[in-house]
């Protein structure tokens, strides 16, 4: 694909697709991981006297309408608090939007256009005749064919990828590529149902997986253990000795259990093969934890989804906060990704110590299970012709 940095911005108008969908409470961004991701591309093509303007989706409106809750107001001011400029928000932007160069501006959520998510011909033409230059830097929204990542690359007088894109699939390309071995994996959250496709894909490249939270009690009981209570999904049984066959997949010997889901549930650490009907399996225990923090510290490549256990409850973090110390101590090129798995890395202040942390929720399970993105798909058809 055609990399922003190898094209003249200069008083050009620039289009730039970005994934704002960051969480708003009471009109304040919470987490702005992905609104600095997005800082370095922007301040490039305000440094290159463009003309910037830049789109993106926040949350999941009624399409075609406005909805105040989904206005982008609050990112176009913690944006200009982060550039230290202004920011104006423009509301009715698809017949022209008016833009200096060196200036930029945001328009509002591309979701309250008919047609955004139906990839909408007439609207994705509107938007490429907006520009000279279509920047593609959402890779959170790359495997969505919508008009505002796929239909304007299509039409656009150019159309390339975003440094932060660019970023994105280079980090996630080294990891499953050709990746430096062992290849260990960390899939974690609550159902196998919602990852099966991720960790049968993953099965087929990786040497160890790890699975952990809701998705590991599932192998539990595959293994024959009684769960109690825990969150698992018996019909997946079969799926979970299947990838058990097919590859290492560590036994737990230990786990944290509580006798209700609760904040304050008290944790008891039990063998796993006694674990009664009355309790669920909340987190790994510290032998689990211990055992699977080695496997860690030998790997070469790891690729981390999902949380190990209820981290978000005190009592059950401590088996995510072991596993991902141990992916920060390792000397492995280590990829993260996933809205639960930032969250957590936050949580225990890694961020620094992880080798790259993608902006993308749905966008990197669908790259792990070898999908094509489409907006991705487009610039590759669009840079060879
Ligand atoms: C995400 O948060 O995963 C992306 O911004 C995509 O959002 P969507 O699932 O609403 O398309």
């Amino acid at each position: 694909v055609i990399n922003m940095k190898d094209v003249d911005l200069t008083n050009k108008r620039v289009l730039i697709r970005e994934d704002l969908n960051v969480p708003v409470k009471d009109g304040k961004v919470t987490s702005d991981a992905r609104i600095r991701a997005a800082l370095p591309t922007i301040k490039l093509a305000l440094d290159a006297g463009a003309k910037v303007m830049v789109m993106s989706h926040l949350g999941r409106p009624t399409e075609g309408q406005y909805e105040e809750e989904f206005s982008l107001q609050p990112v176009a001011t913690h944006l200009a608090s982060l550039l230290g400029q202004d920011v104006p928000l423009v509301k009715d932007w698809l017949d022209g939007v008016e833009v200096e160069s060196g200036q930029l501006v945001l328009v509002e959520n591309v979701r309250f256009n008919l047609g955004e998510k139906k990839d909408d011909e007439t609207l994705s033409k509107k938007m490429a005749a907006l520009c000279d230059v279509f920047v593609m830097d959402a890779f959170g929204t790359a495997h969505r064919a919508h008009a505002s990542t796929h239909g304007v690359a299509k039409y656009a007088p150019v159309a390339c990828a975003g440094p932060l894109l660019a970023a994105e699939l280079e980090a996630l390309g080294k990891a499953l590529d050709n990746p430096a071995r062992p290849l260990v994996a960390v899939v974690g959250g609550s159902k196998v149902s919602t990852k099966l496709t991720v960790l049968e894909s993953l099965s087929k490249v990786c040497d160890q997986l790890i699975v952990g939270g809701g998705i590991s009690n599932t192998f539990v009981a595959a293994r024959g253990y009684n769960v109690g209570k825990s969150l698992h999904e018996k019909d997946l049984i079969p799926q979970a000795q299947k990838l058990m066959a097919d590859l290492d997949i560590p036994e737990l010997t230990d786990v944290r259990v509580g006798t209700e889901f609760s904040e304050t549930a008290v944790a008891t650490i039990k063998p796993v093969d006694q674990v009664a009907d009355n309790e669920e399996i909340m987190d790994l225990g510290p032998d689990s934890a211990q055992v699977l923090a080695e496997i860690l510290k030998n790997a070469k490549t790891i690729l981390w989804n999902g949380p190990c256990g209820v981290f978000e409850f005190d009592n059950f973090s401590k088996g995510t906060e072991v596993v991902a110390q141990a992916i920060a101590d390792s000397e492995a090129f280590s990829v993260a990704g996933g809205g639960d798995t930032l969250a957590a890395i936050d949580k225990y202040g890694l961020a620094d110590k992880i080798s790259y942390i993608s902006t993308g929720g749905g966008a990197f399970l669908e790259f792990v299970e070898g999908k094509v993105l489409p907006a991705v798909a487009m610039l590759e058809s669009r840079a060879q012709n």
